[in-house]
């Protein structure tokens, strides 16, 4: 069988350095994931996805959590290529489910500026959902514009661009397994 540890040589560049090791964030997610059952025990919640980002996290987040749940996904772009925010976002595929009178968790890949999470926020709650609430893996609570709590959060991190475990640079390393930093 192949060594699934092997370094990913073919896609890592010269100036990635390794930020959180896919060991730690595996950790990480037994607690969220313990977390989330505690916080919604008796209740059968749905994770909103947010794509494309998101779509790593959820699927082994929800791999913890000892409750049955649904999940559903919702794509937005605010970033088009680059790497800031332009701080225009539209919705690219709304959303499936009827979240009327449900339990809401939005999964985020990285909270940045937090315009997203803002967006999501005021766009969800129009559908008068039981509950909403936020998860992120990363957070760069430093650049943060806005003042929403986010609920549950697997890092802190700098403010550094990164990529990996679903985080992109125009498209592509989302298939990294640790999450880097890419130094400029
Ligand atoms: P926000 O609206 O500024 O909080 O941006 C959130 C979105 O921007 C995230 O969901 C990511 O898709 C993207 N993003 C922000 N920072 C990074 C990064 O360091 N690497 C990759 N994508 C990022
Ligand atoms: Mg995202």
């Amino acid at each position: 069988m192949k060594n699934l540890k092997k370094d990913q040589t073919e896609i890592l560049e010269k100036n990635y350095s390794v930020l959180i090791s896919e060991d730690k964030i595996q950790k990480r997610l037994e607690e969220m994931g313990e977390e989330l059952t505690a916080a919604y025990r008796g209740r059968h919640p749905i994770l909103i996805g947010v794509l494309n980002g998101g779509f790593i996290f959820l699927a082994d987040l929800i791999r913890h959590i000892n409750l049955d749940c649904e999940i559903d996904f919702i794509r937005i772009s605010s970033y088009g290529d680059e790497k800031k925010s332009s701080g225009h976002i539209k919705v690219l595929k709304p959303l499936s489910a009827d979240i009327k009178g449900r339990h809401v968790i939005v999964v985020e890949d990285i909270v940045d500026s937090g315009l997203s999470v803002q967006f999501l926020l005021k766009m969800l709650s129009v559908f008068e959902p039981a509950s909403l609430k936020f998860a992120t893996l990363l957070l760069k609570k430093s650049r943060m514009k806005i003042d929403i709590p986010i609920d549950f959060v697997g890092f802190e991190i700098e403010d550094k661009y990164v990529v990996g475990y679903g985080l992109d640079e125009r498209q592509i390393k989302r298939n990294l397994r640790s999450i880097y930093i890419v130094d400029s």
